[in-house]
């Protein structure tokens, strides 16, 4: 499979202090990958860096064969980003805010409004479609949020936490959503989240993130093999994940 997404030497320091060091990490196109790490690993500030947002202080990226650095406005046609505190206009409702989404993008019209109305009701919003945002819940929120990502059919996802204050039946949603997306669009999803029972449920791999730096890259398998050896047990990708942080 082509590589989508491409780090080499990523690094970046706020003052003293390192929040990514030294990141080299492939993603390849079509696959779903799970960025894991504890608070203040690193990965929301790696996703900035992938997206223009936030300058490397050292090292390179490249996102749909893109530097983000130079094309960032190029890299966000391509790339949907769901932050981890979505924002908006409090004074729109859900249709205005998703027909504003469009309008950056150069949608609108007939065809706009149609693709607003299959978007509210993909994520569950059809019935809230007219009130205002200030009184919208978390979970609705996010839901939003994940319509706003899909207007432009990006080729990639940037979800940073998607599921968090989602109720559950909201997150099982949500992660099939993402599931159906990556199968059917082939869109390339670059998941981070600390919930890693959804995280195995659809990750083709993950990488793991701790101080800064990436520890661990591979399938769930592979990493259990690693830590774990060939044995029968199938490991859930929790007990992996504390296997690789207690040894750090
Ligand atoms: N704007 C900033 N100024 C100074 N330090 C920052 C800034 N943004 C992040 N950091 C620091 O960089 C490190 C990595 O933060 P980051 O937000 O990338 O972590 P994270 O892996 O996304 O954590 P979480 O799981 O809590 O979202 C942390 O130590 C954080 O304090
Ligand atoms: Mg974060």
């Amino acid at each position: 499979m082509d590589t989508i997404i491409e780090t080499v030497n990523l690094t970046r320091r706020y003052g003293r202090q390192t929040a990514v060091t030294g990141l080299n990490l492939q993603v390849k196109k079509g696959e779903i990958f799970g960025f894991l790490g504890p608070n203040g690993a690193g990965k929301t500030t790696t996703l900035l860096m992938l997206l223009g947002l936030s300058r490397p202080t050292e090292g390179t990226a490249t996102v749909c064969g893109l530097d983000p650095v130079r094309m960032a406005r190029e890299v966000k046609r391509l790339v949907g980003y769901l932050p981890e505190n979505v924002g908006f206009y409090r004074e729109m409702d859900a249709v205005q805010s998703l027909e504003y989404v469009a309008s950056l993008n150069g949608f609108e019209g007939a065809g706009a409004r149609k693709k607003i109305e299959e978007l509210l009701d993909l994520v569950g919003l059809g019935e809230e479609s007219g009130k205002k945002t200030a009184a919208f819940s978390r979970g609705m929120k996010q839901r939003l949020g994940v319509a706003e990502v899909l207007i432009k059919d990006p080729q990639v996802l940037f979800l940073d936490e998607p599921t968090l204050g989602l109720d559950p039946e909201g997150a099982v949603q949500l992660i099939n959503l993402i599931q159906t997306l990556n199968r059917e669009k082939g869109m390339t999803v670059l998941l981070s989240s600390h919930n890693l029972h959804q995280v195995q449920k659809i990750s083709h791999r993950v990488g793991i993130m701790i101080d800064g730096k990436l520890i661990a890259e591979g399938s769930i398998d592979s990493l259990a093999e690693e830590k774990f050896g060939l044995d029968q047990k199938e490991y859930s990708l929790e007990e992996i994940y504390m296997k690789y942080f207690q040894e750090v």
